[in-house]
């Protein structure tokens, strides 16, 4: 695991669409597994901004997001496949028709997430995997457990991370309490994979994810044992590890 420790979240975001942007200039076809959340926002903009200099071409590439609230359908502003059509999808050249999000709305959830891990499995697996992670160490919707979710799953959310996502609803309420996500299991597959988090509120589960027991009740600690991966940090979220060390 490699940290790469940045100045602000200007900084985070510019190191992980660097590393977006190399993926796609090594291989123009390649599979980018994407996420949502207020992190990632400043990576999608720096990369539409390489893409209208004309220094990125999104036309081959395809795309699989990590997760999808159940219940809602790509119209709905909250739902995850509504964010990446106005954060990504509809300011660069890619094809919607390469771009994948699990279907909150599938009659069956159980076929629905047996549906995605085959469709990842066919277009040759991820190559570059782009996580953020949820103050109790959440990835994508892969909730603390006594055991790591393998494969996509239907998830019922907890009570912390209902409250953390509430600030994008407008009320509490309206926050689904289950979600479709790929499974710890999904996410390792991935060649390679980059977790970005910036601010305070995220410092001490950073600590656990890079220095803490590898333990299903923090998720993200999971990615110890992938053999490449990079957590990219503003200053703010290593502060946790800067104090236990003493510096
Ligand atoms: C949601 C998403 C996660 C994301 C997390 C953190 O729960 N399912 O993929 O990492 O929020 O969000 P934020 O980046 O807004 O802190």
């Amino acid at each position: 695991m490699k940290i790469i420790r940045c100045k602000d979240y200007e900084d985070m975001s510019k190191k992980a669409a660097a590393l977006f942007f190399s993926q796609i200039h090594m291989k123009p076809d390649c599979v980018l597994g994407l996420a949502t959340g207020s992190t990632p926002v400043g990576t999608y903009k720096q990369l539409i901004e390489w893409y209208e200099a004309g220094d990125l071409d999104f036309s081959k590439v395809k795309s699989v997001n990590l997760d999808e609230y159940v219940g809602l359908d790509g119209t709905n502003d909250q739902s995850y496949r509504y964010f990446m059509n106005e954060n990504l999808f509809n300011h660069v050249n890619i094809d919607k028709a390469n771009t994948n999000v699990p279907n909150g709305k599938a009659g069956n959830m159980d076929e629905e997430a047996l549906r995605y891990e085959a469709l990842i499995e066919s277009l040759g697996g991820i190559d570059m995997q782009l996580l953020g992670i949820g103050n109790n160490g959440h990835i994508g919707f892969n909730e603390p457990s006594d055991a790591f979710d393998k494969i996509t799953h239907e998830v019922k959310l907890t009570d912390s991370t209902i409250q953390a996502n509430a600030r994008f609803f407008e009320s509490i309420d309206d926050v689904p309490k289950t979600a479709i996500s790929m499974g710890i299991g999904t996410i390792m597959k991935a060649k390679k994979i980059v977790l970005i988090a910036n601010g305070p509120k995220k410092a001490d589960i950073i600590y656990e994810t890079c220095f803490g027991p590898i333990t299903p009740h923090v998720p993200a600690s999971a990615l110890q044992m992938h053999p490449d991966a990079t957590i990219i940090v503003d200053e703010e979220a290593y502060a946790t590890i800067l104090a236990k060390r003493g510096e």
